[in-house]
């Protein structure tokens, strides 16, 4: 059964849930934030969802709550960070926030980390450059789910990759996996008993399937568009974990515990984050105002018979939380599930019960 929630409530609940791990009250607010802000944009497979099996790395050691990020090595507009397993929303957040002092410094900021591990969605943290009148991107490397072309079985990992464009309060943001789909939406499919559709996954022997049943003991994801997410992937793979000394490909461990083997080797996942002063070649006014002519083009371009609207990257996810921010939001039946197993783990009440008893008891 799916659940309505307000947003700050499941915050209080998934700050409540890291403070059992004895993560300070700062890192849990702006993790909790981070997740929500996901779960408001309706990407629930990279929401509060995957928050149960990254507390699980804590009491194995796999991560530390403790532990704060250090910048290793740096130039002016360069900086890499060494994330000492830390929580990784937080080292994150920081590296992005460093490419953005650097951008505004010298036009431009990349920073790469290593020894992290899921930072849930991209975009997040490319919107953060894109808040600042920065252009964001951020990208990492993941233990291999995706095949590629000719090959059979998992190759390199889903390496997402996000942008966001400076328009307002509401950035423009494309946040991807550079597979057909995001691994968990398979997860999620099988666990719902659904098919799924054709083009995003292969089974074990490499042949096209449409049923999850197999994932992700067997089988493999396929790349977006074809060789051309196998491409950019690669492009991640590169800039995420060869060039700052992450793990990379099969050498990364799932940072799911219960899938990364036994005894699960720590997450060294490799990800980047960059800043561009989208004002430093013209004016900021000049972007503005030549962003805005770009987003009503894209919004008064002429529609295809039985579409109403074009939407701009990020837009529905905009309007998703704003909805959210109102009127709550439905929580899916495997999020909520999730969030039962986190309560149970931290030994908190689950507190949303009552809502949906509440819910059941008003006339429909
Ligand atoms: N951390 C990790 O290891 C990891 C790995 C893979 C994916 N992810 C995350 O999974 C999430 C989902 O990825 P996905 O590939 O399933 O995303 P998706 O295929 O659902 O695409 C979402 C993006 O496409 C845009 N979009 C969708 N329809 C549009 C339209 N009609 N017009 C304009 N834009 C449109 C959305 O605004 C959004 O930016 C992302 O947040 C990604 O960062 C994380």
């Amino acid at each position: 059964m799916s659940i309505r929630v307000f947003p700050d409530a499941l915050e209080a609940f998934a700050v409540q849930a890291m403070h059992r791990q004895g993560i300070s009250d700062d890192d849990a607010r702006l993790a909790a934030q981070i997740l929500v802000m996901t779960d408001t944009w309706g990407v629930h497979t990279h929401g509060t969802r995957q928050l149960r099996a990254l507390l699980k790395n804590f009491p194995i050691g796999r991560l530390n709550a403790q532990a704060a990020a250090e910048v290793v090595r740096e130039g002016g507009a360069w900086a890499l960070i060494d994330g000492h397993h830390a929580l990784p929303f937080v080292t994150a957040t920081r590296a992005m926030e460093l490419a953005i002092r650097k951008a505004k410094t010298v036009g431009i900021g990349y920073v790469g980390v290593m020894n992290t591990s899921h930072f849930g969605a991209a975009g997040y943290y490319a919107t953060r450059a894109a808040e600042a009148g920065m252009i964001g991107i951020a990208m990492c490397n993941a233990d291999p789910q995706m095949t590629i072309p000719g090959a059979r079985g998992k190759v390199l990992g889903t390496n997402p990759i996000a942008y966001a464009l400076p328009n307002g309060d509401k950035p423009v943001f494309l946040d991807i996996a550079t597979s057909a789909v995001a691994a968990n939406k398979v997860i999620r499919a099988k666990l719902l008993g659904q098919m799924i559709p054709e083009g995003w996954l292969t089974d074990a022997d490499g042949r096209p399937t449409t049923d999850p049943s197999g994932f992700p003991e067997g089988g493999a994801l396929l790349p977006m568009a074809a060789h051309k997410g196998y491409g950019f992937a690669l492009l991640v793979e590169t800039l995420a974990g060869v060039m700052t000394g992450a793990a990379m490909t099969r050498q990364q461990p799932s940072w799911v515990p219960d899938l990364a083997g036994h005894p699960p080797d720590f997450a060294n996942q490799g990800q980047v984050f960059m800043a561009i002063d989208a004002g430093m070649m013209l004016s900021p006014l000049e972007f503005e105002e030549r962003m805005r002519w770009l987003a009503d083009y894209i919004h008064e371009t002429p529609k295809a018979a039985g579409a109403e609207r074009t939407y701009l990257p990020g837009e529905m996810e905009w309007e998703r939380r704003e909805r959210a921010l109102r009127e709550g939001f439905d929580l899916p039946p495997d999020v909520v599930e999730s969030l039962r197993g986190l309560a149970s783990d931290a030994g908190i009440p689950f507190p949303f019960e009552e809502a949906a008893a509440a819910d059941r008891s008003q006339p429909q």
